[in-house]
């Protein structure tokens, strides 16, 4: 379904670029600081090369899995992304059906633009969706919603005690709301066809940040606008009445140092995302690649192991999954499809990182995703420097 020129997660990024202004785009695209995690993400998997086994006869190979217990077609989820109207005023809702009939899952962000009912309705396969870890009402009354609206695995995002320091962001003025200059506005000015959606957005999937009627409403606009996502006060021990209160599969995101990941199983969890929240926190993190090997040892079998952040083609989803993780999320490839083409960009994207897998599995001599292990990666010299 992807335009015949939009061949790779590359090649919608760059059309994504051309379709924001300069404040939307610093929000979806920039990290934190120097950047430099940004970057040891994707670094990272040029560290490895790709066993080739020929004539292995093993005819098309198999990508299915399953996560949280929900068979999927392929490895590869939707991470949650807050704010997606911003790029495309019905972006969770064309998120939410792109992945349902590609056969796989879309995580709804709390800071999502549209309700969790409202996702649900749109596309009723039974997404997941996520949470920060708080204390009292709000919390609890997330989770009611989200049982009731049919989501049975929840995602506790661990890593934002505080908001990373975007620099591009302040750059650009991007916030909530936005810091506008004359510059600013004239370079919304070069964009039409974005400020229509943004008005859309405002008026539609929008006002749930105004009215009340989405999630992000019951995170209260003045806590994001405060950046305190996560309560900063929080500890593990504090964190174990949510593993009591919610019914379904819980996993926790943004682990990248193996003695968290014991505490996580230790908790409860029945999963971890190895993640630096796409390079977006704290700049100097390990890549989520390399904190990979130790988070699988330390979790062993007790627990499903997730990884995300610069996940950008299908052969890293196959090197993630060599090195233990069971599937992989990716972030801003889907923000970049769902922005050149809404449905259709985000299935465009789900189906350049499905050929990537089959056609490079195929080249491999392996089967299977399933199959997939430590032996099929080796140190790679070359790429290194
Ligand atoms: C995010 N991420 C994120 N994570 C989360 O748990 N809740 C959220 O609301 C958001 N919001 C968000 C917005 C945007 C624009 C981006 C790019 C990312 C982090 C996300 O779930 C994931 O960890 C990273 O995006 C993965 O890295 P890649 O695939 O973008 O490199």
């Amino acid at each position: 379904t992807a335009p015949e020129t939009l061949v790779t997660v590359e090649d919608y990024r760059r059309a994504a670029r051309r379709r924001l202004p300069a404040m939307v785009w610093s929000y979806v695209d920039g990290g934190a600081e120097g950047l430099e995690t940004l970057r040891d993400n994707r670094e990272a998997f040029s560290r490895w090369a790709l066993r080739a086994r020929m004539l292995a006869g093993n005819g098309t190979p198999s990508l299915a899995t399953t996560v949280a217990g929900v068979p999927l077609s392929m490895p590869v989820l939707f991470a949650p992304t807050g704010f997606l109207g911003l790029s495309q005023w019905q972006g969770d809702l064309h998120a939410a059906r792109a992945a349902a009939a590609a056969g796989t899952r879309y995580v709804v962000s709390t800071a999502s633009s549209w309700s969790l009912e409202e996702i649900a309705q749109a596309s009723p396969e039974g997404h997941f969706f996520q949470l920060y870890p708080r204390e009292g009402d709000i919390a609890a009354k997330l989770m009611r919603r989200a049982w009731n609206a049919g989501y049975r695995t929840m995602m506790v995002t661990v890593d934002v005690p505080v908001v990373g320091n975007r620099e591009a962001e302040r750059h650009t003025g991007m916030g909530i709301p936005p810091v506008m200059t004359p510059r600013r506005m004239l370079n919304i000015a070069r964009y039409p066809g974005w400020a229509i959606n943004a008005l859309r957005h405002q008026r539609i999937g929008g006002r749930n940040l105004v009215n009340g009627a989405g999630i992000a409403a019951a995170v209260e606009a003045a806590e994001i606008q405060n950046r305190q996502m996560v309560q900063a006060t929080l500890n593990w021990n504090d964190f174990q009445w949510m593993r009591e209160q919610w019914k379904g599969k819980l996993y926790i995101k943004g682990i990248l140092d193996p003695e968290d990941a014991v505490r996580a199983v230790r908790i409860g969890a029945d999963g971890v995302v190895v993640s630096n929240h796409g390079g977006r926190q704290l700049d100097f993190a390990l890549s989520s690649l390399e904190a990979l090997p130790g988070v699988v040892a330390a979790v062993g079998n007790r627990a499903e192991v997730l990884l995300d952040s610069g996940v950008r083609r299908g052969t890293d989803v196959l090197k993630a999954l060599a090195l233990g993780a069971r599937a992989v999320m990716v972030g801003r490839p889907y923000v970049y499809g769902v922005t050149v083409g809404g449905e259709r960009g985000a299935r465009g994207v789900l189906d350049i990182f499905r050929t990537e897998m089959e056609r490079s599995l195929s080249l491999m001599g392996c089967p299977s995703v399933e199959a997939l292990d430590r032996s099929w990666v080796v140190p790679r010299q070359a790429g290194t420097q």
